[in-house]
């Protein structure tokens, strides 16, 4: 049994291999690895006994789940309507090139992901970084270095 192996059956079973448990034990899996490993969907699949295509379906449902690396620090930027014509462009591109990323990118050290959303609901508090769930309005681009740096 390899290591993604031990992990899985150590969260399947707290959840009684129940099939009905799906949800919480990939939540639980992306936890472990802030991601789905390759070949997690497949192990989940053989020990809650729940067809890979329904696993996948689950899995790819949910935005919050990623099938790549993700880093220890989420940076996301609105990019929405009313974030854009407050300036949310020239804030990606002040990211960009602090981080090094393009957007659905992770640093090479894996302490950022950088993400963008098309409209988080706070339009009115625009333009809008959330770093790590906490949300930042108002961003600008002298602001954003000092917010990321605190990740
Ligand atoms: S457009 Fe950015 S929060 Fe709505």
């Amino acid at each position: 049994m390899n290591q993604t192996q031990q992990v899985i059956t150590r969260i399947t079973s707290k959840y009684g291999k129940n099939r009905s448990a799906l949800i919480s034990v990939l939540q639980d899996v992306h936890a472990a690895y802030n991601y789905l490993p390759e070949g997690s969907l497949d192990i989940v699949s053989a020990q809650l006994a729940v067809p890979l295509s329904t696993v996948y379906g689950v899995a790819t449902f949910f935005k919050a789940f990623s099938f790549a690396p993700r880093g220890r620090h989420v940076a996301t930027l609105c990019t929405g309507t009313a974030c854009h014509v407050r300036g949310a462009s020239t804030l990606l591109v002040e990211a960009e090139t602090r981080l090094g990323i393009s957007p659905g990118e992770t640093t090479a050290d894996q302490r950022f992901t950088l993400e963008t959303v098309n409209c988080l609901g706070c339009c009115a508090v625009g333009p809008l970084l959330v770093l790590d769930g906490k949300y930042h309005g108002q961003m600008t681009a002298q602001r954003i270095a000092g917010v990321l740096e605190g990740g």
